[in-house]
């Protein structure tokens, strides 16, 4: 094996075998990928061009059929993401509730835009469709815990705790 070729990802052989189960339900591996991605975007982190080959080689798809897909979707990330990663729903549930309030109040907060990471790695924000939790709207989810009814309030006392206790996040 070339270093070339060690350092390209591979999915793990149980996650292979997931792949390969998941491929069987459907009469194309095409409709496979959007959860082929999901998976691959868990275990890399993001969706790094050669993840997107891997996912398209895992499938038989061209590239560009990945990309196509990879690039619609929000809640897919071509970019490694902060050790916080706030995904905020602003689906209709959400943004009715104040949820772009929200957003933009954490925006200017930690200088950033939406779909973007703090310079110092700390923080991704990113806009997400319905979360399934639209009863608790605004709804946004931090590394996966769901926090519900949020407000600017709320959140800033997130980052504050993140940055270590009431330090300028
Ligand atoms: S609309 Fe936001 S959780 Fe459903």
């Amino acid at each position: 094996v070339s270093a070339e070729e060690k350092a390209m990802p591979q999915f793990s052989a149980g996650r292979l075998a997931e792949i390969e189960t998941l491929v069987k339900r459907y009469p194309h591996a095409r409709s496979a990928l959007l959860p082929v991605l999901h998976m691959a975007q868990q275990d890399f982190g993001y969706l790094s061009m050669e993840v997107q080959q891997l996912v398209a080689d895992t499938l038989g798809l061209r590239l560009m059929a990945v990309r196509e897909v990879v690039t619609f979707y929000t809640m897919f990330r071509e970019q490694p993401c902060g050790k916080y990663l706030m995904e905020f729903c602003t689906n209709p549930g959400c943004m009715l509730n104040g949820a772009y309030d929200v957003l933009r109040h954490v925006c200017d907060r930690l200088g950033i835009e939406v779909g973007s990471t703090t310079p110092d790695g700390m923080f991704t924000v990113t806009e997400v469709e319905c979360a399934g939790a639209c009863g608790g709207a605004p709804v946004v989810q931090i590394n996966g815990v769901y926090h519900e009814k949020v407000d600017a309030e709320h959140m800033d006392r997130v980052i504050d705790e993140a940055a270590g206790g009431g330090g300028k996040a």
